[in-house]
């Protein structure tokens, strides 16, 4: 299928603690973002990138501009496109003020030929390109949204804040314990068939601003609609780096194993 990849990189990265947006920061001598860009255009299926950064942010602009430069000359890990194999379009879009509506502000934007998407996190940098490959598989094969799966290693427990004379013992009280081996942590790249994808977001606008801002991801939305989501294998390289620690375990991956 015509497959565009939508990244969105239009977070503030407040967590991370830079004090700029995460996309920015720096790995391994480049931006996450320019790592997320090149792993996206490494697996090579897209016949479309879709970038929703900051709006007016000049120096995230500047970043895929020169990551559309690097598709037409080769770098790197980027092989430099065979004679008459036409590199992605890249896209340049501004992001919402939360993800679902960075998301749609991206699928405003893909060439009228798609036929799948893929939804990826910037924050996902070194995402393998093996990942890529398992979601649009899937797709492929006749899903209409698949996602990509790890196990989860600590046991899960429901909160509550603590209310009345146990406030004073600890701030939360335990309310359940999910089953461990039901769990399953959930990454991106996301696939979804577009029309399927289209229908979700146009759903969730419908969602009141509670609802909405307990949307983490976009196989949630189709979820709502009762449409089946399928999971692959992941990979614990696709670590959504959010804090510090994530950030120092990025770098140690680009100079280990991946390096
Ligand atoms: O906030 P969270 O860690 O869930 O963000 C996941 C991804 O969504 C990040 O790559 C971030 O840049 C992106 N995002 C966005 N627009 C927002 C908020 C988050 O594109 N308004």
């Amino acid at each position: 299928p015509v497959t565009a990849v939508i990244v969105v990189a239009a977070g503030s990265g407040q967590r991370l603690g830079y004090g700029m947006p995460k996309a920015k920061v720096p790995l391994g001598g480049d931006s996450i973002l320019t790592h997320a860009l090149r792993g996206v255009a490494a697996a090579g299926l897209a016949q479309q990138i879709c970038v929703a950064i900051p709006p007016g942010d000049a120096d995230l602009r500047a970043l895929c501009q020169a990551f559309e430069q690097e598709l037409t000359a080769g770098h790197g890990r980027l092989p430099a496109p065979a004679d008459g194999v036409q590199p992605p379009v890249v896209t340049i879009v501004d992001g919402g003020a939360s993800r679902a509506a960075s998301v749609r502000a991206a699928l405003a934007a893909l060439l009228p030929a798609t036929e799948a998407v893929l939804v990826h996190d910037a924050a996902r940098a070194l995402t393998p390109e093996a990942v890529f490959h398992r979601v649009s598989h899937a797709l492929a094969a006749g899903a209409l949204a698949v996602i990509p799966v790890i196990p989860v290693v600590d046991t899960v427990k429901t909160v509550e804040p603590t209310t009345g004379d146990g406030a004073a013992i600890a701030p939360e009280l335990v309310t359940g314990t999910a089953a461990r081996e039901t769990l399953r942590a959930v990454q991106t790249p996301q696939g979804f068939e577009l029309a399927t994808l289209l229908r979700a977001h146009e759903a969730a606008e419908g969602l009141d601003a509670g609802q909405a801002a307990g949307v983490t991801d976009d196989a949630m939305l189709v979820e709502l609609l009762g449409v089946p989501v399928h999971a692959v294998r992941g990979a614990s390289q696709s670590l959504k780096i959010t804090t510090p620690l994530d950030l120092i375990i990025a770098e140690g991956l680009l100079e280990g194993p991946l390096g």
